[in-house]
């Protein structure tokens, strides 16, 4: 962030008009970033919301997701889409991940039920899932795809941007993310029904036309809303940090692939599959080892080395310590919480006949991926000497330390 980020901040307070719908000067920055968010992506209808988590709820809600109705989702994901899921009182079934780390198409195939109504494809750690695949299993089967973008904001598969592929998506501005406002999220989709479904979900219940007026009369779109709209501030900040987007990429681009042309040298190291070096958006690395004492001996010797960034110990783990990333670190999944007294929706006779199983080993292809993978934080910022140091650090743990667990070859 620069002073472009500043200057468009103090734009909108000078405009003393900070609400996208109305104001004594509006500025017109939420309706500028919708417009500019679908034009990168090449999708007919973007809306801004406060967060990926409201974009979530408002991209469900607009699918009219509910009791009685079973929703695919990956075991590697964020806490969010399953609170997504269960808060609007449908039932989240686990897939398994394979070596993209996203959803296996073979293990969502063997899950549908007469009872799912859809799949939620999330494009986890930067790079895409197989989004063509899943988008052809969804249709042949009548089922929705929604794509999860939150990690991979601006990636794609051989040209075609990630949220696009399925009925509709959503993405993440939080600070994790490939751009940021701090806070921020976006549902898009190329169906104007649906899109109108979401604009009522996120606001007050109701869609709005031109200049922002509440439509009252457009029944199919009534509803009750989340309050979830974005500000004119926060649009302002994503209107820089989009144009921005391509280079950052284009840097944690550059800093991952020199780490992993290296890293193809070992053959204790698998890397994850890609489908699309250009579509990688590279935030992360993720590198499979043949067992979980290598991992780990690994992963301490890397950090003993000082490739740690981040006081949350987010940068650079074993992927089963990363927290509400995993289905079983989720304390609230593995209780089966309720939304309310009763006990929604574990407990809804419309769902008696779903099968709930989230305690650790449900998924046991994840979970061996979750044992054995070390993930890497790739910031947009390092510079030539930081990639040198991670280069020198892996060289000297992958070669120099003589360890029974690095002898070990990739046998699986
Ligand atoms: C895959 C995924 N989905 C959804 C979200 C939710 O986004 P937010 O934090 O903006 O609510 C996140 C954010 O961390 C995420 O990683």
């Amino acid at each position: 962030m620069d002073s472009e980020e500043e200057d468009a901040v103090l734009r909108v307070c000078r405009s003393r008009s900070l609400y996208r719908y109305y104001g004594v000067d509006p500025q017109g920055e939420v309706d500028a970033f919708e417009r500019e968010f679908s034009a990168f992506l090449g999708i007919r209808h973007a809306l801004a919301v406060t967060s990926g988590t409201a974009a979530l709820h408002a991209a469900l809600a607009a699918l009219r997701v509910g009791p009685g109705q079973e929703i695919i989702v990956p075991a590697y994901m964020w806490v969010s889409v399953i609170a997504a899921v269960v808060n609007l009182g449908a039932i989240p079934v686990l897939a398994e991940i394979d070596d993209t780390f996203c959803l296996d198409p073979q293990s969502v195939r063997s899950l549908i039920t007469p009872r799912t109504a859809g799949i939620v494809l999330v494009h986890m750690s930067g790079a895409p899932g197989d989004a063509p695949q899943l988008a052809t299993l969804a249709r042949k089967h009548g089922l929705f795809l929604l794509e999860d973008c939150a990690q991979c904001v601006g990636g794609s598969i051989h040209g075609q941007m990630v949220g696009t592929f399925g009925d509709i998506a959503i993405f993440s501005f939080q600070m994790n993310k490939n751009m940021t406002s701090g806070e921020a999220g976006c549902v898009v989709t190329n169906n104007e029904s649906l899109y109108r479904k979401a604009l009522s979900a996120h606001d007050c219940g109701y869609s709005r036309g031109k200049e922002g007026l509440l439509q009252l009369e457009d029944e199919r779109s009534f509803g009750w809303g989340r309050g979830s709209r974005m500000d004119e501030l926060r649009a302002a900040i994503l209107r820089v940090q989009l144009r921005r987007l391509p280079q950052v990429i284009q840097s944690m681009q550059h800093s991952k692939y020199r780490l992993r042309t290296m890293l193809e040298r070992y053959k204790q190291v698998q890397l994850r599959r890609v489908f699309d070096i250009a579509g990688d958006t590279s935030c992360f690395l993720l590198t499979i080892l043949p067992d979980p004492v290598t991992a780990r001996a690994i992963n301490e010797r890397l950090r003993a080395h000082g490739i740690v960034t981040s006081t949350a110990e987010t940068s650079n783990v074993i992927l089963e310590d990363y927290g509400l990333h995993i289905y079983f670190n989720i304390p609230a999944l593995q209780k089966k919480i309720g939304t309310d007294l009763r006990g929604t929706p574990w407990t809804l006779t419309e769902n008696r006949d779903s099968i709930h199983n989230y305690a650790r080993g449900a998924c046991p292809q994840s979970d061996d991926l979750f044992s054995r993978t070390q993930l890497l934080v790739i910031p947009s910022s390092l510079c030539n000497q930081d990639e040198e140091d991670l280069l020198a650090a892996f060289r000297e743990v992958l070669e120099t330390v003589s360890s029974p667990e690095l002898n070990v070859g990739l046998s699986r």
